[in-house]
């Protein structure tokens, strides 16, 4: 009898290179590694504001979805602490001073695309995003922390206060996943879509590489 692997299992293994990618973009293994300034994590703040308003968005759209709707869970929502966390960082006026970056906008735009006609596409935007931010996420933002200085401003994003156990979270979400009554080329397009939902991250990561460069020129 062959092996059956869970959808939860499949999904990792078959991200497993594109996030390893992801990790180990230039822009992010600076920051983890000390080389990336205070300014370099405030764009990255920055950028994930309008990640996160599209999700939330698409999240409050999806709600009422069958399939959708167990993913989805107010203790995930970032949007607050994202604006806290720029307010702090960026100042009171931190809406105008901001912009998406060409990738984000494509990223936002996809988004908001599968938010209005494609539950699975939803799904695999917002595993991507929140899942990772549950692991390691968890990680960066203690390193954040420690490297410049934040108790708790700056870093509520990473911050997770209404779930206690990350781990038990996560084991539920991938049961969700496992249960979901997806069709197998249904179940490869939601595959295809976390593949591109990690293209677009590693993709942002250039972006604001780039972008940290003309800065300095
Ligand atoms: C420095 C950057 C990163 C580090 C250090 C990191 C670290 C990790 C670690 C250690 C895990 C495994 C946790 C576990 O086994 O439960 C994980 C899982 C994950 N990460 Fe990352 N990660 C990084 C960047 C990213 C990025 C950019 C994304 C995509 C936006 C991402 C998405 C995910 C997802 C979706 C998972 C869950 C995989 C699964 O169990 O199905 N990560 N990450």
């Amino acid at each position: 009898m062959p092996d059956v692997i869970s959808f939860s299992a499949m999904l990792r293994e078959r991200s497993s290179q594109a996030h390893s990618t992801s990790e180990h973009a230039g822009f992010m293994s600076d920051l983890m590694s000390g080389e990336g300034t205070r300014d370099d994590y405030i764009a990255l703040v920055a950028q994930h504001w309008y990640i996160y308003e599209a999700l939330e968005w698409a999240a409050d759209r999806m709600k009422h979805d069958p399939v959708a709707a167990t993913f989805i869970s107010d203790k995930l929502t970032r949007l607050p602490a994202l604006e806290s966390d720029l307010e702090f960082l960026v100042g009171p006026d931190w809406r105008d001073e901001i912009e998406a970056l060409p990738t984000t906008r494509r990223y936002v735009d996809r988004i908001r695309q599968v938010g209005t006609m494609w539950p699975g596409g939803f799904v695999a935007h917002h595993y991507t995003r929140y899942l990772g931010d549950l692991s390691g996420g968890l990680f960066i933002g203690r390193l954040m922390a420690r490297r410049f200085g934040f108790e708790t401003n700056g870093i509520g994003f990473y911050i997770f206060e209404d779930i206690a156990d990350p781990k038990a979270f996560k084991d539920v979400y991938r049961e969700q996943l496992d249960a979901a009554p997806w069709s197998d080329d249904e179940k490869e397009r939601v595959v295809e879509e976390v593949l591109l939902a990690y293209r677009l991250n590693t993709e942002l990561f250039e972006d604001l590489a780039r972008a940290k460069a003309e800065t300095a020129a």
